[in-house]
């Protein structure tokens, strides 16, 4: 562990065919600790004052500033470096979101596919033509269609791509050759084969390269049976179904505490059984749970947006819900409340898979009717 950084490498051996020779591949993963989010001292403190568009913008900036104060622990370890070196691998598999895999990758000298986890206007360029005209920039929650003040919006937002200045220090610091004169660019360019979680039914039109491949829904298959405990109490509101809540972590650019209260008058107010995955034992004991709301701790979110009684999912817009909500022709509800979720759930109202609510905008009668309006329009179920 390198300050809180979790360091995920995998070595494997793939069989190439034709069976002539197997490769050696390094998977690399670096997973930022986002409990440190908050206690940096930062540099983007002064475009914080310039920018000032969001904090969910400065948040991602906080972000990425911590992961590349890791990468500079990271590219410091002499003993792994030189364990890495060592191996001679074929070519590594890379998770595209933390500049700091490309600046590993260029260390070692060995080629890289780019695995991006999200859509395809990334917070940084992901070396794909985006012409600011109509491809909204990361950050803008803007849908393809800009008006004047849409696109001056855009254009700004596209000015903001500053990620590379904090990792540009450390490239210079730990790569031999110094920085690429290019930039984040040069080395994402530099890439054999660029893999996105997404798919057009969550995009918008966007120009793809001969090298990008579109991989989302990788996670969606057709659901399997419920346990009969959860069939049961499923069935216990009759025609009314039911509903599937996932917030994730409630990791958030909003204040939570006044977000739960409404959330739970809200559901209070309607006739479906609400399905919430939230850990039990962190549940505030001030709040009352109305008795259509079970907590779970771990859901089969597959089984259940495949499930004929299920109504609306309920989710902060990652993009792997998101995934799973189109497979299943379940209508969303999005409640953004970090990172790229708020561009995701942009897209997916856009795309008319479902309706949004700005997390401090939430009230309860707000969130009962937007939950009937999605239940009885049923063009959402159809994407419109
Ligand atoms: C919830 O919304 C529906 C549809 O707008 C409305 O008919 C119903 O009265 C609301 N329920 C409550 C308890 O306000």
């Amino acid at each position: 562990s390198y300050s809180n950084m979790g360091i995920v490498f995998w070595t494997f051996s793939l069989l190439a065919l034709p069976l002539t020779h197997s490769a050696k591949i390094l998977t690399v993963c670096l997973i930022g600790e986002w409990g440190l989010l908050k206690t940096i001292p930062l540099m983007t403190k002064i475009f914080t004052v310039i920018v000032r568009v969001s904090n969910n913008f400065n948040d991602f900036l906080n972000f990425m500033e911590h992961l590349s104060f890791q990468c500079d622990k990271l590219l410091g370890d002499k003993e792994m470096i030189t364990f890495l070196q060592r191996e001679n691998y074929n070519i590594i598999i890379l998770d595209a979101f933390n500049p700091c895999s490309f600046i590993l990758a260029h260390k070692l000298g060995v080629s890289y596919i780019a695995f991006y986890p999200g859509t395809l206007n990334g917070p940084l360029s992901i070396a794909l033509p985006s012409p600011v005209s109509y491809i909204p920039v990361f950050g803008s929650q803007l849908s393809h269609h800009m008006d004047l003040w849409g696109r001056a919006k855009n254009l700004f937002f596209s000015l903001l791509e500053i990620v590379w200045l904090k990792f540009k220090e450390v490239a210079e610091r730990h790569l031999e050759s110094g920085p690429p004169p290019g930039g984040l660019n040069e080395l994402h360019q530099g890439a054999e084969l660029w893999a996105f979680n997404t798919d057009f039914s969550l995009e918008f039109p966007q120009p793809l390269m001969p090298y990008t491949v579109l991989v989302g829904g990788l996670l969606n298959k057709p659901a399997k049976p419920l346990e009969q405990d959860m069939e049961l109490w499923i069935s216990s509101f009759g025609e009314a179904g039911f509903i599937i809540v996932t917030l994730g972590s409630m990791i958030s650019s909003v204040s939570v505490a006044p977000l739960l209260v409404e959330l739970v008058a809200g559901f209070s107010m309607i006739p479906q059984g609400v399905l919430w995955r939230y850990d039990s034992h962190r549940w505030p004991s001030h709040v009352d749970r109305p008795i259509n709301v079970r907590l779970v701790d771990w859901l089969p979110i597959n089984d259940l947006l495949g499930h004929k009684k299920a109504r609306v999912f309920i989710t902060h817009g990652g993009q792997n819900s998101l995934l799973q909500a189109v497979y299943h022709a379940v209508p969303v509800l999005g409640i953004p409340l970090f990172g790229d979720q708020f561009d995701n759930v942009v897209r997916a109202e856009t795309k008319g898979l479902g309706l949004s609510i700005n997390p401090t905008h939430i009230t309860r009668e707000l969130l009962n009717t937007t939950i009937q309006t999605l239940i009885q329009d049923t063009g959402y179920a159809d994407g419109k």
